[in-house]
């Protein structure tokens, strides 16, 4: 009879037992940061890179197989998009970056006459999947791939503010000496320059910020401390970015971060929170809003289970925010050329 090898890759197992595979479109920094993070995670059998760079490509793949020691998913550089097929989540992270002082928005022309080739053959080949759409202006691509895609809405997403979200958590918990996991919060809207933060929603280990200073002094000083503090801590997210673009050339490891945490979600059906891109509609009171952004969502597998229904809580600036966010997106063509 047959004998079954005694020597098999721990990959080649684990895609018997548990067959995930996932897609990374695009090897450059960012493909690669997102790659990185996912296989430390252990969290799918096979992650496949796509890149139309075929060198560039095959050297990504290549160093990062030689760590097959060290995790458990096989790695493969796709030939074509065949190569793609069945993909739980596919990530997409190709295209231009922003050149030191140019905004997110300024890119999309570039990279929406990209996702044309992209986009259909993907879904042509995994009509299940979920789209994590990364590449920049997230939010724009994401509405884009949402039309070009043809998949329902809850199944067409962007890492959107997650990123905002986790740098404003950082730097908020840097300022206050006290751990990051125990900062909750999160910014919403447009991933770029006119995000805003979910102010009432920020707590310090369960407790309100705003209660925490209003504890310290009398009201109308706390409630200014809290503003200026908020705000200070935004304005360093929104220059973060630009800021690091300046000094390296490009952001990914934060990023490839976040695209982690997103996928994991996914693929274990966690259902966590998170701040991502979605439809607008999806939030009562913005049905009419033919547009994505982050709102708080609850990701599981079959992509965004729910959004939370924020809006009655929100003050009215914060919902002034969020009206120039939809307005800061809308103004800005969206259509491939
Ligand atoms: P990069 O230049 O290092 O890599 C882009 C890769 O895309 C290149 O390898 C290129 O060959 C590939 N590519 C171009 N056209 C392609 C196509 N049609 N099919 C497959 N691959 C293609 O750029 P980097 O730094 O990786 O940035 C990628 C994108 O991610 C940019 O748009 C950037 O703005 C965005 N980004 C988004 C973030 C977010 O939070 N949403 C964070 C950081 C970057
Ligand atoms: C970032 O926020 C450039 O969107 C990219 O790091």
């Amino acid at each position: 009879g047959e004998v079954s090898p005694a020597i098999d890759s721990p990959g080649a197992a684990l895609a018997r037992s548990y067959p995930v595979r996932i897609t990374v479109v695009g090897a450059g920094d960012v493909g690669v940061a997102c790659a990185y993070n996912i296989l430390t995670r252990d969290i799918c059998s096979e992650l496949v890179l796509v890149d139309v760079l075929k060198d560039k490509l095959k050297g990504q793949v290549m160093d990062l197989q030689h760590g097959g020691a060290f995790y458990s998913t096989r790695i493969r550089a796709a030939e074509s998009y065949e190569d793609t097929a069945h993909s739980a989540v596919c990530i997409i992270t190709a295209g231009v970056r922003q050149r030191p002082g140019e905004s997110r928005l300024e890119l999309m022309d570039r990279n929406a006459a990209l996702f044309k080739g992209i986009i259909p053959p993907l879904v042509q080949y995994s009509p299940n999947t979920i789209l994590l759409i990364v590449s920049n202006p997230v939010d724009l691509l994401t509405h884009l791939a949402w039309q070009m895609s043809g998949l329902p809405r809850e199944r067409v997403i962007g890492s959107g503010t997650y990123l905002d979200s986790s740098r404003f958590r950082t730097l908020l918990a840097q300022r206050l000496g006290i751990d990051t996991a125990s900062v909750q919060a999160m910014v919403l809207g447009e991933h770029g320059d006119s995000s805003f933060v979910y102010r009432s929603g920020i707590t310090v280990g369960g407790v309100p910020l705003r209660t925490c200073f209003e504890r310290m002094t009398d009201a109308a000083s706390a409630s200014t401390a809290f503003y200026d503090l908020v705000k200070g801590v935004h304005q360093q997210v929104v220059a973060a970015a630009y800021e690091v673009i300046k000094l390296k050339g490009y952001t990914n490891w934060a990023i490839g971060s976040a695209v982690g945490s997103i996928v994991t979600t996914i693929v274990h059906d966690r259902r966590k929170v998170l701040p991502i891109t979605t439809h607008a509609g999806s939030m009562r009171g913005l049905e009419s809003a033919d547009v994505f952004l982050s709102l708080p969502c609850v990701l599981g597998r079959n992509g965004v289970v729910e959004v939370l229904q924020i809006l009655p809580f929100m003050e009215s600036d914060e919902k002034e925010d969020l009206q120039s966010s939809i307005e800061a997106l809308q103004s800005t063509p969206k259509k491939a050329s």
